[in-house]
């Protein structure tokens, strides 16, 4: 059976090198979440940064809702890639790294498709329960994933997209003998996805793993 490969730093590089260039203001979000120590970790990866830029650029996509911002490194991928008349609604609940997000938002002039609400993403999508998206990429607490996801089927379009990430944590998910409780909630949504049929979904290893879920 092929298998996927384990991505080292060097291909990893390689990557960078030989495919989609990244803007300068992605490059810096990268240095500064690097400065930033151990909590570098919740940034997404280079591949998923061109992965999410490739499905929106290729699916046309117009109305993203992202639910966890972080420093901003997913949010300026996906803008990057929509068209001038796109929209992002990026949630995340900290003020600190939603400042800095922004202030970066600001430096690249992606600013003005991005609506960021800073408040606990529960509260945020009541406050936008009439608004419909396109692309909705789930990427906070992993404990409330499984509501985020029946939150995100309903503001989605017929055909709108649902991209999770972590989907894989770090492996755990395989390891029978890990039983925490967040690697339990990844395997419980795992297992609800692959047997919802109001969408058709594939995971794909980029990252963490994600599952892309396709609303039908
Ligand atoms: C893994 S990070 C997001 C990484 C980001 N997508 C990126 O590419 O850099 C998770 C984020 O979710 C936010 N978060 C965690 N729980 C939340 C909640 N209940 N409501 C809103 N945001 C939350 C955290 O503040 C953190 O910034």
């Amino acid at each position: 059976m092929g298998a996927d490969l384990n991505i080292t730093k060097l291909l990893q590089d390689y990557i960078l090198k030989y495919g989609l260039k990244l803007h300068p203001v992605q490059k810096e979000i990268i240095n500064y979440n690097l400065s930033l120590g151990d909590i570098k970790r919740m940034q997404i990866s280079i591949s998923q940064c061109q992965f999410l830029h490739l499905i929106i650029k290729v699916s046309k996509i117009k109305r993203v809702l992202e639910i966890g911002t972080f420093t901003g490194l997913s949010t300026l991928s996906m803008a990057l890639a929509l068209p001038e008349d796109g929209e992002i609604t990026a949630v995340d609940k900290d003020k600190n790294t939603s400042k800095k997000a922004n202030e970066f938002f600001k430096k690249a002039k992606q600013d003005s498709k991005i609506s960021m609400i800073v408040k606990s993403a529960l509260e945020a999508l009541m406050e936008i329960r009439d608004k419909k998206y396109e692309l909705i990429f789930i990427d906070a607490d992993k404990m409330n994933y499984k509501k985020y996801y029946e939150i995100a089927l309903k503001l989605l379009d017929k055909e709108g997209l649902i991209i999770i990430d972590n989907v894989l944590w770090h492996g755990d998910v395989v390891e029978n003998n890990i039983k925490d409780k967040i690697t339990d909630s990844i395997r419980n949504l795992n297992n609800f996805i692959s047997k919802d049929e109001r969408v058709e979904k594939v995971i794909v290893p980029f990252g963490d793993g994600m599952t892309i879920c396709r609303k039908l």
